[in-house]
């Protein structure tokens, strides 16, 4: 079979002729820009060109492609290309970069067919491609941009990426070095920066990036920067997460404020280093050396490249009395404009992920995993998976059987040919109702409960009140579905130290997995951590189904002779769980004759999740109290008088992880809904209300004007439309205000939502807007239609993207964010907006319906389009 990809005729054995296009770009033909997201024509990350139009690859047999032009992302060229992709670069419109191969192409068969597309039309055509970062209000404005650049008649240069840097391993001298781990200067004049953070879309590779050049005084632009492992020493792991416990951990959006002083630091040791170097060198005194944009200079006329200097600076000590410069110095830090530096690479499908690591003689495994929580294999039958082309083993494991073959499309085939019966003894049996009503019922006969906190009296508060709340909220099980599916590559090598490549948000617990399964010591261990794309909380996992511990599992039954790739189908990674809890709360809440709040109480029931953290989960759970299921309440932004939050940990089977913005993401639901409630009792104003709780809170304060500001509060919408506002102390302060619209369908649709935030000083605004929108997005595809069921006897009937709809370009509302100056260190942004998005979108529907939401998803009781 021949095909033509990207002009050139490919010769591809008539073996593959049936298998999707997807696979046999990349498991045969080994070109990774095309990516897997769901299999089942969901979500359109695979999508190439076939004779100009935007195809999805999963679902075109390969020798259907035959006879026709395939341009995949490596091979796209043209001047519609080019204004796509600068205008994507341009409008730092990526951000874990996964979907975005797929976007661009989409986009250039858009402008190919019609120059000049309308918003609605740029929707229509766009909606099948999923981004689960939510870039979607950039992706529209860039491709707004790429047609006005088009019709201007320009073209824009062919955007470029560099390649990715040699990163040697660390040696023990580099690790005792107190820059080394964190910057280093190559010959060529690059400054590679070791980020202690996993970049999953969130930026944190420009914000270091930004902090370096600021500190070192460097040119932005020479700035590369890779994820770092294997810092681990006896003394301490030199990437440890100080708001981690000190191990490398990413998570809780504590990447810039756990990593600010350090790096700064770091920074500033390097520049100063450079500094004494050329002072030595020039025979001139320190203070009268220079440095701008990597160049070292003094008045006498001498002049030096960091890439000249770095040799000699390297090896001297580090200068007394270091210090980062003052904020009134700072000229890269807070800049608008900045660009990111992962941007390229990722628009051109040259960012290596996870899932595109492949090896010499690598094997790719699927691993089945139980239809129902926590059953175990009884018995599997194999001979007709065996059979199957290019199945080379079937291997049951911890949890669950690998199919191991050639391809993954080889697995695929040998999966669906396996008979496996499970053993349901410890299996969870309960369906998602019936779980929801446990839940329900712990809360309702407080059994088990543990008071988190209690100030005053909330029972002498219940006499003052003229005006009561008493109402239950529900919440469903929410999954991830990152658009990379998870995976993980192991190999031993011949020298007997084993390699580990993950996009994990944990590198040290990977390789704690990978010793104690190979049985080697931990320094043996070499972990590589690639971009991941998308994680959201799931790459914190850990376990007998992360999908690193499943490929050790695999390459030691087979005795270490492979390189493993564990590659999950979107269907067997939402069969791994680790979900965000269910949960069940009840408010009550009273108001005085002057709609004062006298009491407030809230309890509540959902699994605890912080036990199933690595290094935090002890100090996350004590004396039976789980941080993560009472975070968002025990410490609200308000001001209770008489206050109480007690919580129950419900037993379930089902496994539970950190899901973007945790806990928070269904107690503020609870919160701010009751608050509306009690204002609609007490006939009370909700931004009256919450002003006169935030009395002792000056900075959520000013997030919740501005956004009521901004977004006209109090002044008259149209018929038909309504607002909602929920505000926030969580990780920074914010507010927000959702604007809903409701058609002749009774359909519910979010046209505007304005944010307002303060997180401190801000490394790079546009960065912080960006984290903003997507986290809106995010939560506003949970609040409307998320949800993980699991149906009788405890099946996990959710599988894929076709029953678990997530937000898409049609029902992209407008939005607005307004950052808040401010001098305070920075805070987290990844998560700040997800939780208030579900109760100022009920507020919202409530104001416009009188239909009061207090069971998410939102369309189990209302449409919302
Ligand atoms: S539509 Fe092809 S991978 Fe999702
Ligand atoms: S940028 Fe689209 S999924 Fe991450």
């Amino acid at each position: 079979m021949q095909l033509t990809i990207n002009g050139t005729g490919v010769e591809v054995s008539d073996r593959h002729a049936k298998t999707p296009l997807l696979w046999v770009l990349r498991d045969v033909l080994g070109m990774h820009g095309t990516k897997f997201g769901c299999g089942v024509g969901y979500c359109s990350a695979c999508t190439v060109l076939i004779d100009g139009r935007n195809t999805r690859s999963c679902q075109t047999i390969a020798e259907r492609a035959a006879g026709k032009s395939i341009v995949t992302v490596e091979g796209a060229s043209g001047p519609v290309v080019d204004a796509v992709r600068d205008a994507w670069y341009r409008g730092n419109v990526v951000q874990c970069g996964y979907c975005q191969p797929g976007q661009t192409l989409a986009a250039i068969s858009l402008l190919e067919s019609n120059p000049a597309p309308d918003a609605a039309t740029i929707a229509m055509w766009m909606n099948g491609n999923l981004c689960r970062c939510g870039t979607y209000p950039r992706i529209k404005d860039a491709i707004d941009v790429a047609a006005q650049t088009l019709a201007s008649g320009l073209h824009p240069e062919p955007l470029t990426a560099r390649p990715d840097p040699e990163v040697a391993p660390l040696s023990p001298e580099d690790l005792a070095d107190p820059v080394r781990p964190y910057i280093q200067i190559k010959p060529d004049g690059t400054v590679l920066v070791f980020s202690s953070q996993l970049e999953m879309g969130q930026g944190v590779h420009t914000g270091l990036a930004t902090i370096v050049a600021e500190e070192l005084d460097a040119d932005f632009d020479s700035i590369q920067v890779v994820n770092a492992a294997n810092g681990a020493t006896p003394d301490g792991d030199v990437y440890g997460n100080l708001v981690g416990g000190g191990f490398q951990i990413t998570g809780a959006s504590n990447s810039t404020r756990a990593f600010w002083a350090r790096y700064r630091q770091v920074g500033a040791q390097a520049r100063a280093r450079l500094v004494a170097a050329a002072s030595e060198n020039w025979g001139v005194p320190p203070a009268e050396v220079e440095i701008e944009s990597g160049v070292l200079s003094h008045m006498s006329g001498k002049r030096a490249t960091f890439a000249d200097l770095a040799p000699i600076a390297e090896k001297m000590a580090i200068p007394d009395g270091v210090q980062p410069k003052d904020r009134s110095a700072y000229r890269v830090i807070g800049g608008e404009g900045r660009l990111r530096v992962d941007t390229a690479a990722k628009i051109l499908g040259k960012t290596r992920f996870t899932i595109d690591v492949s090896l010499p003689h690598m094997l790719t495994a699927i691993v089945l995993h139980p239809p129902r929580f926590g059953a175990r294999v009884a018995s599997v039958t194999d001979w007709a998976a065996l059979a199957e082309l290019g199945v080379k083993a079937v291997i049951p494991i911890e949890e669950g059987v690998a199919v191991v073959a050639e391809t993954f499309p080889d697995a695929q085939r040998g999966l669906q040919a396996l008979q496996v019966e499970w053993n349901d003894e410890h299996a969870e049996l309960r369906s998602s109702e019936e779980l929801l009503r446990e839940h329900r019922r712990l809360v309702e006969s407080g059994e088990r409960a543990v008071v988190a906190r209690a100030d005053g009296n909330v029972d002498e508060g219940f006499l003052e009140a003229a005006h009561t709340v008493d109402a239950f909220y529900e919440l469903p099980y929410l999954a991830h579905a990152p658009m990379e599916p998870n995976n993980a590559v192991c190999r031993m090598r011949e020298d007997g130290v084993l390699e580990v490549w993950a996009g994990t948000e944990s590198p040290v617990y990977t390789q704690m997995v990978g010793s104690r399964v190979a049985g080697i010591a931990q320094e043996r261990v070499r972990v590589h951590v690639p971009d991941a794309g998308g994680s959201f909380g799931l790459h914190y996992s850990s376990g007998a189904n992360d999908p690193a511990s499943e490929a050790l599992q695999i390459a030691k039954a087979l005795d270490w002779r492979y390189p493993i790739k564990v590659q999950s189908s979107r269907e067997e990674e939402f069969k791994s769980g680790r979900f965000r809890a269910m949960a069940v709360h009840r408010v009550r809440a009273g108001a005085n004759r002057d709609g004062r709040l006298t009491t407030y109480h809230q309890q509540m029931a959902a699994e605890p999740t912080s036990p199933n953290l690595p290094f935090v989960g002890e100090v996350l759970f004590k004396d039976g109290v789980d941080f993560m299921t009472i975070t968002g309440v025990v410490d609200n932004p308000y001001t209770f008088e008489n206050f109480k939050v007690e919580a129950t940990n419900v037993d379930a089977g089902v496994p539970i992880m950190v899901w973007r913005s945790v806990g928070n993401s269904h107690t503020e639901f609870a919160r701010e809904s009751a608050l509306d409630e009690l204002v609609v009792a007490a006939g009370r104003d909700p931004v009256d209300l919450r002003r006169e709780l935030l009395v002792n809170n000056p900075r959520t304060l000013r997030a919740l004007e501005l956004a009521a500001e901004r977004a006209g509060w109090g002044s008259p919408l149209p018929e038909g439309r309504a607002r909602g506002i929920a505000c926030t102390n969580y990780l920074s302060h914010s507010a927000q205000v959702m604007e809903v619209s409701i058609d002749n369908r009774n359909r519910i649709h979010v046209e505007r939502i304005v944010f307002a935030l303060d997180c401190g000083i801000t490394l790079n605004p546009d960065l912080v807007r960006a984290q903003v929108e997507g986290g809106l997005l995010w939560g506003l595809g949970a609040a409307a239609w998320g949800e993980v069921v699991l149906g009788n006897g405890g099946n996990i009937v959710t599988q894929n993207f076709d029953r678990y709809p997530v937000m898409r370009m049609q029902s992209t509302p407008h939005i607005e964010v307004h950052l808040i100056e401010s001098t305070e260190p920075p805070s987290g942004v990844g998560e700040v907006s997800v939780p208030t998005v579900a109760p100022a979108l009920a507020n919202a529907i409530f104001a416009l319906t009188g239909t009061r939401i207090r069971r998410l998803p939102i369309s189990r009781t209302i449409q919302i389009y």
